[in-house]
């Protein structure tokens, strides 16, 4: 029996490549461009299954068309508002991503941004490698203490549930979260964490806010000018969910203006194109999307699309389905 055709969109660990052709007629991207929408559309009439990625824009516009071979669409990912599930769904396809083995790692990420911001890493690292450094002095570069902060977490999922574990248990922070739906009390109570009922709520108590929320419209913009309005003075915004989940205009003017008092990004708008007010607003840390960059947890994503696409090519229900 042939092989089923499946295509892997951008470059991945060597060793994952590897183990999905010993089973798979596999199209490699050994260039590592970005596929274009017209290439997406016209793969999905020549192969069983596309393993795509977030930099994948999988808008209704790849799903415009009548002929579709493909039965599956295993993400590498966790965040899948690059695709349009329902489109994906009425053409037949089933979709999955790779949640679980990537919370540790963004959690990571999440929380160098909160140190970095607080204790302005950024702009010390920069300053020595200018050559610019003058050396010790007691007024020098003075950030915020991290530890003892009330730190806010909108979504409270398995990335949200890490950070949490890291701020509370690593510097003793007061956790308070904001969550579409009630979280469980035996969840919360294992960070000693108090939901609270609103954003505004949140904005107005916590020093440091952290968002774990999906992506895509339904959260579009959920950090806009009249929420940011309400912030306790200082406030650092994290951002390692979705760049949409930010009005990034607003942020780069509340940055400006002193509304809040830093942000750390991993995550952007139009990633990885930064509007100039972004770039040059004062006491940002920003990171080319490096939540999930590890060794470890880059090979593990791998392995979990491919856990979903053998379960998918076998006919049977994969682990992780996006509904
Ligand atoms: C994720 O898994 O969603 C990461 O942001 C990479 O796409």
């Amino acid at each position: 029996m042939s092989k089923a055709k499946i295509l892997i969109t951008r470059k991945w660990p060597a060793s994952v490549e590897a183990e999905l052709m010993k089973h798979y007629d596999v199209q490699c991207n050994d260039s590592d461009v970005a596929m274009t929408v017209d290439e997406l559309r016209a793969a999905l009439g020549e192969y069983d299954a596309i393993l795509p990625t977030v930099t994948d824009n999988m808008g209704a516009a790849v799903f415009d068309t009548d002929t579709i071979r493909t039965k599956a669409i295993c993400n590498y990912g966790v965040g899948f508002s690059h695709i349009d599930i329902p489109a994906a769904q009425a053409a037949g396809i089933t979709v999955t991503n790779t949640p679980d083995v990537l919370s540790e790692c963004t959690a990571d990420i999440a929380m160098t941004l909160m140190l970095m911001v607080a204790r302005r890493a950024g702009e010390g690292e920069r300053e020595v490698r200018a050559g610019a450094w003058s050396g010790w002095r007691p007024t020098h570069l003075i950030g915020k203490k991290a530890s003892n902060k009330k730190v806010g977490i909108v979504g409270f999922g398995r990335i949200g549930q890490e950070f949490a574990r890291r701020a509370h248990f690593g510097f003793n922070c007061e956790i308070f979260v904001q969550n579409r739906s009630q979280v469980a009390q035996d969840k919360l109570d294992q960070v000693n964490a108090t939901q609270v009922p609103d954003l505004e709520t949140l904005f107005q108590t916590c020093d440091v806010i952290s968002l774990h929320c999906p992506g895509g419209d339904a959260n579009r913009h959920l950090i806009n000018a009249d929420i940011m309005a309400h912030s306790k003075p200082g406030l650092i915004l994290i951002n390692t969910a979705r760049g949409e989940v930010v009005d990034e205009v607003a942020l780069a003017q509340t940055l400006h203006d002193g509304t809040i008092g830093g942000a750390g990004l991993d995550v952007f708008e139009g990633e990885p194109n930064i509007m100039s007010d972004t770039l040059n607003a004062p006491n940002i840390v920003m990171l080319p999307h490096l939540g999930s960059a590890t060794d470890e947890t880059r090979v593990e994503m791998g392995m979990r699309a491919m856990e979903n696409l053998n379960a998918i090519m076998s006919g049977k229900a994969p682990r992780d389905p996006v509904t």
